[in-house]
C-alpha cells in the first residue's frame, strides 16, 4: 500500500509562542462528544480539566452530570451507576475492548486521549534538530486531520479488505476499519464557524492535541524563560571566566 505522508497544517498552537484557540477547542470537544464518542473512549481526561477550554465550574458540573459513570461497591457489595461529577473521567462508550471490537468488524477503536502525541511523523536529520527550536510537535495532529479528511472513494486499484475503508493516510495499511466519521452539517456550531468536514476535522484534531498535551502553553512559556535565563547566565559565566583567568599584570 502506498501510504501518504500527512500534509502539514497551520495550527494556533504551533511554535514556541503558540497557544490554543479556546473557541476551536470548544468546537472540537463538541465534535468529539457528538461523533467520535460513540466509539472512542477518552479515558485519561477528567471533566474538571474542561475548565481549561473556558467553561465555568458550573458549566463543567452540568456537562459532567450528563454522563453516567460506574461506582461502587455499595454497602451491599453491588456496583451501581450515578451521574458523573467534575472529578470523574470520561466513561468509555463500551463495556470492554472486546465488546468495542465486536461492534467494529473486529477492530478496536483506540482511546483518543493521547492519540495526537502517539502518532508522530518521522522527521529525520537535520529537520529534527531545528524542531527543538521551533518546538515542532504537530506531526500527530496533522496526521489526525489528514486521516479524517483523507478518505477516498477510489482506491486506485488497491485491494480494500471487506469492512475497511480506503484512506491513504492511515499509517498501517491505507485502509482502516473506521468508516468516514464526519460529513458536512453533522455538528451544529453556535459561533458561526463553517459546518464542514474540513472544519470539524481541524477542530477535533486541535481538541485532541489539547487532551494529549493540556499543559503545552505553560511548558512553552516556562521553556522560553528558561532559555532566556540560560543565555544570560551563559554570558555572565563567560565574562566571569574571562575575569578569573585574565593574565595577572
Ligand atoms: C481508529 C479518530 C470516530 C471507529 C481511529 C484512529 C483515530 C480516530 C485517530 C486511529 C488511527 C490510527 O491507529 O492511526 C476518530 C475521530 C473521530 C472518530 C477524531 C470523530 C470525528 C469514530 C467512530 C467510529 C470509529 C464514530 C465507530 C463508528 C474506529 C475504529 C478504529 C478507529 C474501529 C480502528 C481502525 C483500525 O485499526 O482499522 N479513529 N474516530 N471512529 N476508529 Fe475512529
Amino acid at each position: 500500500y502506498p501510504i501518504k505522508k500527512p500534509v502539514e497544517q497551520d495550527w494556533s498552537f504551533e511554535g514556541p509562542f503558540g497557544t490554543y484557540d479556546r473557541g476551536q477547542l470548544q468546537r472540537g470537544f463538541k465534535v468529539y462528544r457528538e461523533v467520535c464518542a460513540s466509539c472512542h473512549s477518552l479515558n485519561l481526561v477528567a471533566f474538571r480539566t474542561l475548565e481549561d477550554l473556558g467553561y465555568s465550574e458550573e458549566q463543567v458540573r452540568a456537562l459532567a452530570s450528563e454522563y453516567e459513570v460506574q461506582d461502587g461497591p455499595d454497602d451491599a457489595g453491588d456496583m451501581f451507576t450515578r451521574p458523573a461529577t467534575p472529578s470523574d473521567y470520561f466513561p468509555a462508550p463500551f463495556e470492554n475492548p472486546q465488546q468495542a471490537a465486536a461492534s467494529n468488524n473486529g477492530a478496536y477503536p483506540p482511546d483518543l486521549s493521547l492519540m495526537a502525541k502517539a502518532r508522530t511523523a518521522e522527521r529525520g536529520f537535520p529537520t529534527f534538530v531545528f524542531d527543538i527550536f521551533t518546538q515542532y510537535a504537530e506531526g500527530g495532529v496533522d496526521y489526525v486531520y489528514n486521516l479524517l479528511t483523507g478518505y477516498e472513494e477510489d482506491s486506485h486499484g488497491h485491494e480494500v479488505p471487506p469492512g475497511t475503508y480506503y484512506n491513504p493516510y492511515f499509517l498501517k495499511a491505507a485502509s482502516l476499519a473506521m468508516a468516514p466519521p464526519l460529513s458536512d452539517g453533522v455538528v451544529a456550531y453556535e459561533d458561526g464557524a463553517p459546518e464542514t468536514v474540513d472544519q470539524y476535522a481541524r477542530d477535533v484534531s486541535a481538541f485532541l492535541m489539547w487532551t494529549a498535551e493540556p499543559h503545552m502553553e505553560a511548558r512553552k512559556s516556562t521553556g522560553f524563560v528558561v532559555m532566556v535565563f540560560l543565555v544570560l547566565f551563559g554570558g555572565l559565566m563567560y565574562l566571569t571566566k574571562r575575569k578569573i583567568w585574565a593574565e595577572a599584570h
